[in-house]
């Protein structure tokens, strides 16, 4: 492929997803509205890059959309369209139903099919160039997640003056379960196109840099890699290709103000009271995927009921699940699963008016979503593998009260910073029903003591110090 000539009037500063922040809907009598985007790599990025007034590449969420370029704020949006096959086979198929489940731990059996392949290679070559007609001379691009990877070799290919970064937001997986892929060498060369290539915890770092030997035949440097410090390095020619660890946050600050406001402090007030005023309110917040482990706490929960070691007429469980990847197998069947478990559960502890479980299949405003963290006792945080997981880190920056508990799963990445949260393994229910127990019955001070541990660490290390952390290392000014 050849090269692309700058663009005159590029950005300096391209985000490059799958997904745009803003999400088209079409509604059934033919209407369009845009919405906010689903998933943390958005709730993340987004009000840095609005501080910023970058350029964002990605798709606007439905199939065959032809959009136009237009600004959102100080964000310059360009859409990169999909038909329908390739929504199915990119985005459904190989992003959806091979990747997700090979890089988390395959707790669902991935699929390789070469026409997901070929499809995937296809779509990732068009949103290089996409990207390459965008920048400007020398612009840096911060390519993002699984479902691009193959993105920085195509674009530093098409566009050798360009600085890029990569930044994988879910797991990368062990070895083992990589090198099952049939595309294992393009997807570790098409990533070492990158001047840096961040993880979000050292041993994904590390095991690229492995399989940068294994497979690419490269010598990376040998020593552990730390957390935004000692990338480790390979040298692909006469490009250096750093490799790092820098685990993402949240805008800690703005929720923690939103969350102190007189209105929050209503709504969770209002909202307790919709439910009853509940002696405590458990509370699992996901998008509705099977990673996230919803069904072990649901029940978990359940025994807890039966035990009597949890009281349901005074005690609740609210589960907000935001629809994702509807039309994929694995999320239907977790979908019936869950629902006929919040349907045992209520047939047999509610009383009438008074369900033990409050779910709702939907994805609720900001606001909303923040009164709901402030009025929860217990957050439930428990998948059995996540990249990160932005939820435990908001309920935490919406605690400036110090009340409330955090149960957050050891397979999140952010247990290994949240270490006063009470740390389970969701496989081991008697475990985490010991957990939400301890959870739900802790003393005072000691929640209080739980609480300023855990939000020093949400407060001190936000989205923005990742921003910055992560450009820094590609040697871009965070601040231009
Ligand atoms: P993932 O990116 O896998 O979905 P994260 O926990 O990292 O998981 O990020 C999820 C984001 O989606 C968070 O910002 C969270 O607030 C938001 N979210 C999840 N469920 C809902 C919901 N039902 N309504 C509104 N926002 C939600
Ligand atoms: C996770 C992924 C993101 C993705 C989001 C929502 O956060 O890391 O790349 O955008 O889930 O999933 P969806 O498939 O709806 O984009």
């Amino acid at each position: 492929m050849g090269s692309t000539t700058p663009a005159s009037t590029g950005a300096d500063f391209v985000v490059v997803a799958n997904r745009l922040p803003v999400d088209l809907e079409r509604l059934p009598d033919g209407t369009e509205r845009w919405r906010h985007s689903p998933g943390g790599l958005v709730t993340a990025l987004e009000p840095f890059l609005r501080a910023r007034k970058g350029a964002w590449v990605g798709w606007p969420g439905i199939a065959d959309a032809d959009v136009a370029p237009f600004e959102d704020g100080d964000l310059r949006l360009h859409p990169v369209s999909l038909s329908s096959d390739e929504f199915r086979d990119y985005y459904e198929g190989f992003s959806n139903a091979t990747l997700w489940p090979l890089y988390h731990d395959v707790v669902a059996t991935p699929v390789f099919d070469r026409t997901w392949w070929d499809v995937y290679v296809r779509v990732n070559q068009r949103f290089a160039e996409a990207t390459a007609s965008v920048a400007a001379e020398g612009a840096t691009i911060w390519v993002q997640d699984y479902q691009l990877q193959l993105v920085p070799a195509m674009l530093r290919d098409l566009r050798p003056d360009l600085r890029i970064g990569f930044f994988l937001h879910i797991p990368f997986p062990p070895v083992e379960l990589f090198m099952q892929l049939p595309w294992r060498t393009q997807i570790v060369r098409g990533l070492l196109g990158a001047d840096l290539v961040g993880f979000h915890r050292p041993g994904g770092a590390q095991n690229f840099l492995w399989l940068a030997r294994r497979l690419a035949g490269f010598q990376p440097t040998k020593g552990s890699v730390g957390v935004r410090n000692r990338p480790g390095v390979v040298q692909v020619g006469d490009r250096p290709v750093r490799v790092g660890a820098f685990p993402i946050s949240i805008d800690s600050s703005s929720l923690d103000q939103l969350a102190a406001s007189e209105e929050s402090a209503r709504r969770a007030a209002q909202l307790r009271a919709d439910l009853g005023n509940p002696r405590r309110i458990l509370l699992g917040v996901d998008r509705l995927d099977y990673t996230k482990g919803i069904d072990l706490r649901l029940h978990a929960f359940r025994e807890l009921l039966a035990e009597e070691r949890v009281d349901a007429s005074d005690t609740v469980m609210v589960q907000l699940a935001t629809p994702s990847r509807e039309r994929l197998e694995h999320y239907k069947k977790m979908r019936e699963e869950i629902e006929r478990e919040v349907g045992r559960i209520n047939g047999e502890f509610s009383r009438l008016g008074r369900p033990a479980v409050h779910y709702l299949h939907s994805s609720i405003d900001r606001k909303d979503l923040v009164a709901f963290y402030c009025a929860a006792d217990v957050m439930v945080v428990t998948p059995v593998r996540d990249g990160m997981n932005l939820v435990c880190k908001e309920y935490v920056a919406c605690r400036n009260d110090l009340g409330g508990a955090l149960v957050l799963s050891e397979f999140a990445g952010a247990a290994a910073e949240l270490t006063s949260a009470f740390l389970v393994n969701p496989h081991d229910l008697e475990g985490v029903k010991d957990a939400l127990e301890a959870a739900l019955n802790i003393d005072p001070a000691e929640g209080r003591r739980r609480m300023r541990a855990l939000r020093r660490q949400v407060l001190n290390h936000d989205v923005d110090r990742w921003a910055r952390s992560f450009l820094e290392a590609l040697g871009a000014q965070p601040n231009r």
